[in-house]
């Protein structure tokens, strides 16, 4: 039975349901398909996908916390060749909707993963996580400064060329969270998905030493929704009309 009509929009892309899962906790899409057909959802956001492979952080890489977990993947993933070679046919095998997620560690590679999938078929939209560090500035998260939240989104803007959606995923790690997400609208997003993990660490009290190999880590789970619930309130409040 489906009678009723949830779909949704993005730009000029429509989604049957508004649905869709947080990037890196169903990696691209294979150990979910187990459960449901994952074109029962509106759409798989992948793992954010970086030019090249990468092992990630040391472990260990996840902590668990009073009310959510920590983790420090380190952006652990094939690189864009083998991803859009094996994960993305896999996708569209399945009937899934895709976003793909995009990371990178300097402007220029958020520009060139952005060439690479303006020709893909089959994609829906393009996330784009800003949470990294950037190389070229003393490892500052992009995310975190509105002049380069929009130089990277800028550089998407570029590179992909034609009508696919853009999304941007904020930080809450921030004072100000509308202030970045004006700098990302003017920059030319279509969207907006908030909100990524916030910066955190647990200490070991036997060890007392950082329970996670990389020290710090990303803190997502039911301990984090209040600020989310709070980080969308305000950005809608400052722009109703994007999704
Ligand atoms: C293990 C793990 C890996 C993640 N990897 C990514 C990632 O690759 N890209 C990204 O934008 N967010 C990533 N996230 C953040 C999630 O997409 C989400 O924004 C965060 O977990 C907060 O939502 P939640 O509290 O509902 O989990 C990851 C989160 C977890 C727990």
């Amino acid at each position: 039975m489906n009678s009723f009509d949830f779909s949704t929009k993005i730009a000029s892309k429509r989604f049957e349901n508004p649905i869709f899962t947080a990037s890196g906790c169903a990696s691209s899409g294979q150990e979910l398909s187990q459960f449901f057909p994952l074109s029962e959802i509106g759409a798989i956001v992948t793992k954010s996908i970086m030019s090249k492979a990468r092992t990630g952080r040391i472990t260990p890489r996840m902590a668990e916390t009073p009310s959510g977990m920590l983790n420090s993947i380190g952006l652990q993933g094939p690189g864009i060749d083998l991803f859009l070679e094996r994960d993305i046919p896999w996708l569209i095998e399945n009937k899934s909707k895709i976003v793909v997620s995009i990371a990178g560690e300097s402007v220029d590679e958020y520009g060139v993963l952005a060439r690479r999938l303006r020709a893909v078929q089959g994609i829906s939209a393009i996330e784009v996580n800003i949470s990294c560090p950037n190389v070229e500035n003393r490892g500052q998260v992009f995310a975190c400064q509105p002049d380069t939240a929009s130089a990277v989104i800028e550089s998407v803007r570029r590179n992909i060329g034609g009508e696919l959606p853009i999304i941007a995923k904020l930080s809450p790690d921030v004072t100000d969270i509308v202030e970045i997400a004006t700098s990302v609208i003017k920059a030319g997003v279509d969207g907006l998905a908030l909100i990524n993990t916030l910066l955190g660490m647990v200490i070991d009290l036997n060890t007392m030493q950082p329970k996670l190999g990389g020290k710090t880590g990303g803190l997502s789970g039911p301990a984090i929704r209040p600020i989310a619930v709070r980080a969308i309130y305000q950005v809608h409040q400052a722009f109703p009309n994007t999704p």
